[in-house]
């Protein structure tokens, strides 16, 4: 996989090293960082340099490997210890994307299945982590051609509402709302996007709003309170947005504001639709009370920019994510097809 067709790689594995599209600079300057040290993958990872739960996966898969390549040990039972603290470190980046402990997890299987030289390990990790990216790449492109069979029949085009950045840059490529919108958009079905800001970090504005620029999506950016008024004036179609973790029940936790915005949509009878791969469903977990949340540092609220915007003493709470009960989302669009929250468990054995 490589960065010169027009689509978006967020992660590029090119001559002996990543290249991340450093997305804390978009969209003001595109540009890369090459990793080579798995310390700084999780730094990456915990910095948003390459955010959105797939692409998260992917890098730490990539960070595995290169953790692999810092390892000296000749001894097998060593080096899989050692393989372990990378493991370690990187799960330690952000808590709340399972496709980061989905990734990781299968590095470390494929380690421990590998039986030869500790060189033909290493180089199955390379591979490994190629897979999971090129897989998830395959995934995004089914999960956008899934997504056709619930855009509403109407001679109309429709209005897609989104929220954060579930496009290319927070996957292997092609995204997972936004690939579902792109999908639209190839189809001829799609008018417009609309794209939530997204605060505090404003995925919406400065990513999402970049995608559908690149390849002349129509895109309108709304701050996050203005979503009810747009459904309230008939504005919005459909909501489709991405999860970061889906429990076994359906509930489905993604950036924060999704919750509010899935109330809102209920309350005007639009649907709701979560685009997620089946690698951000967390089966172990029975509902979405148990997914960890993560909560950022309180600076991304504080401030605009690097000025402060509340009087000093005031304190600060600030969860990256919420949880979105099963019972607001209309289905959730896979690469296996779309499936009602409550019959998600019944596919509990197809990942097995
Ligand atoms: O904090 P972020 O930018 O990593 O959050 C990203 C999201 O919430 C996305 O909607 C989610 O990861 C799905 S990406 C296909």
């Amino acid at each position: 996989m490589n960065s010169t067709s027009n689509q978006i790689y967020p992660v590029v594995w090119q001559d002996g090293k990543v290249l991340l599209i450093d997305q804390t600079r978009l969209p003001g300057e595109y540009s890369h960082v090459a990793i080579n040290r798995s310390s700084d993958m999780a730094q990456a990872i915990k910095t948003m340099i390459v955010r959105g739960a797939p692409a998260i996966g992917v890098a730490a898969a990539y960070g595995m490997y290169l953790g692999a390549t810092e390892i000296e040990e000749c001894d097998r039972t060593k080096f899989i210890q050692h393989l372990e603290q990378v493991a370690n470190l990187l799960r330690q980046t952000r808590p709340t994307a399972v496709n980061l402990f989905w990734a990781i997890a299968r590095m470390l299987k494929t380690a421990h299945e590998e039986i030869g030289t500790i060189a033909e390990i290493k180089s199955t990790l390379l591979k490994t982590a190629q897979e999971i990216q090129a897989e998830d790449l395959a995934t995004c492109q089914a999960i956008g051609d899934s997504g056709l069979s619930i855009l509403p029949t109407t001679p109309k085009k429709l209005r897609i509402l989104t929220h954060c950045n579930a496009g290319s840059l927070a996957t292997a490529g092609y995204g997972t709302a936004l690939g579902v919108v792109r999908s639209a958009w190839r189809e001829q079905r799609l008018e417009r996007v609309y794209a939530d800001e997204t605060r505090p970090r404003l995925q919406g504005a400065k990513l999402t709003a970049w995608e559908c620029v690149q390849e002349n999506i129509p895109v309108t950016v709304i701050t996050d309170s203005m979503a009810a008024h747009c459904m309230q004036r008939k504005m919005i179609d459909l909501v489709v947005v991405g999860a970061d973790r889906i429990a076994a029940n359906g509930d489905a936790a993604n950036k924060i504001g999704t919750y509010a915005l899935a109330i809102a949509a209920k309350a005007h009878q639009i649907p709701f639709y979560v685009a997620a791969p089946f690698s951000t469903i967390d089966f172990d977990l029975a509902n979405g009370s148990q997914i960890l949340i993560e909560e950022r540092d309180a600076t991304e609220i504080a401030q605009i920019g690097d000025t402060a915007i509340c009087a000093e003493g005031v304190e600060f709470y600030n969860p990256a994510f919420d949880v979105t009960p099963a019972n607001l989302i209309s289905a959730i669009i896979t690469e296996k097809g779309v499936i009602e929250p409550a019959s998600l468990i019944d596919y509990r054995s197809a990942v097995a």
